[in-house]
């Protein structure tokens, strides 16, 4: 075995005169990394005499000490490496945050609005908090409608009990405004409304409505159905139509859920229209003769449409979004979308 591989004062040497970190570097490779002298000479050791073993090792393990120990000598005489790439800025920018926009939801809110307002209708708004007469008892539900109960209404703390609650929808405006003037009524009606509903893809305790409401004399169920396809056309485009299903509210007689044809598949059918060719947007009906007893407006004289629909449901077929809480998530990659 030759030792006089391992030369510790020309290894000694050759640190000294490195003048930087990187040298320094490429001489710990040389010296003691993979296939210098030293590594060999340690490879070598299992085929040595077992009495030569110790003294071997001991000489390398010696110079390896050294070399590393002259190292790091070396490199605390020579300071810390010269930074390679420029160092990372991490002050916080006070410039160009990008200007804010309408929520999506707000958007198309307007959106509809316009349409209307371009109809004749004016935009109303109501309380978030109402009471029962409101939201229920002049608009027909008979006492004891499983709309009133527990599981779809959420009552505030306040008042006797169960009068006091977060509007299910936004048709108590409608009997606000009818309290408030005399027909004739053109008006819609957009806001949040809230159910205790079991959160899924669709469904969100927290959402938007946007209600109609028509009152004038002669109004028929021929211009609810123009009305609806004059709005569906204009938010969803002319491929769209609509069509009329009979249904039931207690507010409205004749009632009927409007649906549009699915702007996924062309009607013909796929996952999101369940195979149906067409997707339910929301209620409508002639305004209840009762509801019009209600708030003093007699129905000999007037007639009148309503309907009401989702809002979040116009975005989500317009532009695919699903679940419906992203709308709510305030993700700020989901709203710059927008
Ligand atoms: N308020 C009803 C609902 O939330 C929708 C509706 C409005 C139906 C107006 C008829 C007339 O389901």
């Amino acid at each position: 075995m030759d030792l006089s591989d391992l030369d510790l004062d020309a290894a000694v040497a050759a640190i000294t005169a490195a003048t930087e970190a990187g040298e320094l570097a490429d001489l710990r490779k040389r010296l003691v990394g993979k296939g210098s002298p030293a590594f060999r000479t340690r490879e070598s050791i299992k085929t040595l005499d077992a009495a030569d073993r110790p003294v071997v090792g001991k000489a390398v393990t010696d110079f390896t000490k050294a070399v590393e120990a002259a190292l790091e000598v070396r490199a605390g005489e020579l300071g810390p490496a010269a930074p390679t790439e420029p160092p990372l800025d991490l002050t916080l920018g006070t410039h160009g945050r990008g200007r804010g926009h309408l929520h999506l939801v707000t958007q198309c809110q307007r959106e509809l609005e316009d349409v209307f307002v371009s109809l004749g209708y004016r935009v109303a708004e109501g309380p978030e908090v109402e009471d029962d007469w409101h939201n229920f008892e002049a608009l027909n539900f008979p006492p004891g409608h499983p709309a009133r109960a527990m599981q779809d209404t959420l009552y505030v703390d306040l008042g006797d009990p169960e009068q006091v609650l977060l509007r299910t929808h936004t048709s108590p405006v409608q009997i606000r405004l009818m309290e408030s003037q005399p027909p004739p009524i053109y008006a819609v009606m957009p806001g949040r409304t809230y159910r205790n509903e079991t959160v899924d893809a669709r469904h969100s305790a927290v959402f938007h409505q946007i209600e109609g409401l028509a009152v004038d004399r002669g109004l028929t169920f021929g211009d609810l159905a123009g009305t609806l396809e004059t709005f569906t056309s204009a938010y969803f485009g002319k491929k769209v139509t609509s069509r009329l299903l009979p249904s039931f509210f207690p507010f409205t007689e004749p009632s009927a859920e409007f649906a549009i044809t699915c702007v996924f598949c062309d009607a013909a059918g796929c996952r999101v229209c369940s195979q149906t060719g067409w997707i339910e947007l929301g209620g409508c009906g002639m305004v209840d003769p009762n509801v019009f007893l209600a708030v003093g407006i007699d129905p000999e004289e007037y007639t009148g449409f309503a309907f009401g629909f989702g809002l979040e449901r116009m975005p989500m077929l317009r532009y695919g979004v699903e679940p419906i809480k992203t709308f709510f998530d305030n993700d700020s990659r989901f709203l710059s979308r927008y």
